[in-house]
């Protein structure tokens, strides 16, 4: 099964009264299950990217198919639906509904489209597997970036989606925090849930099984000499 088939995936900017392609007719086919890092230089177009292919960007060209549902034709509110549902989204600059506790921050994906029952469990759950169980009942403004960063981690998890969209999950983390974050994300991918990354962290190679390159808005496989230097997680 293909959960994202992106064809010919554009978006233009005007700059100085020139168009400007941060992102230039990129193909992608993700399948289910896989784990897909985008490494690339600043500016090269990668959250542009991630945006557009999750709902929140319109492209200026081309089409994005998530579980064979063309996002460009879909009305508003199931697109919304959509991306609460199924999409687990850490953009790059998140903030955080600040006088909500922790545990109500992980909570709220799971209010946002009207739902019985109680969440609390499961954002437990995912607080404990964040390794932040014991700041559940403290303030955003109370936590450091990294912690901030895997609470918005376990939001993203809250509907269960069928894929996590990371930005840059372990930028300004250090090196033991990163690599647990990377652990879990190479568990939640074991058990279903397929993961696309950006990353500047060499170390994150090791867990996926496809590495591509954003190079000025194109999309490429990464070079292979480059990523057999960094070491595998996995063995
Ligand atoms: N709203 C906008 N209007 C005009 N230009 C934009 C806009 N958003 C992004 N850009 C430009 O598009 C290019 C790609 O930006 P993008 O944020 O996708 O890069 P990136 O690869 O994520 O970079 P970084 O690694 O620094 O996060 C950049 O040159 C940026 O200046
Ligand atoms: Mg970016």
């Amino acid at each position: 099964m293909t959960m994202l088939e992106v064809n010919e995936l554009s978006k233009q900017y005007q700059r100085g009264g020139n168009v400007f392609n941060a992102v230039d007719r990129v193909s992608l086919s993700i399948e289910a299950g896989a784990f897909v890092s985008i490494i690339g230089r600043s500016g090269s177009g990668k959250s542009t990217l991630l945006n557009m292919l999750t709902g929140l960007l319109k492209p200026t060209s081309g089409s994005i198919f998530f579980d064979g549902v063309d996002l460009g034709k879909l009305p508003d509110d199931d697109l919304s639906r959509l991306r609460n549902d199924r999409i687990g989204y850490v953009p790059q600059g998140v903030s955080a509904l600040s006088n909500f506790t922790v545990l109500d921050n992980v909570r709220l994906p799971f209010f946002l489209h009207k739902r019985e029952g109680d969440a609390s469990g499961r954002a437990v759950f995912l607080l404990d597997e964040v390794g932040l169980l014991h700041l559940a009942g403290m303030y955003p403004a109370q936590l450091s970036g990294g912690e901030l960063r895997r609470v918005f981690i376990a939001r993203a998890l809250m509907n269960a989606p069928d894929i996590l969209i990371a930005d840059e999950p372990t930028a300004d983390l250090d090196p033991a925090s990163s690599d647990e974050i990377l652990q879990l994300f190479s568990r939640i991918n074991h058990n279903g849930t397929t993961v696309l990354i950006v990353t500047h962290a060499l170390d994150a190679l090791g867990f996926g099984d496809r590495v591509l390159k954003m190079d000025a808005g194109k999309l490429a496989v990464a070079q292979k000499m480059a990523i057999n230097r960094i070491p595998n997680y996995n063995q």
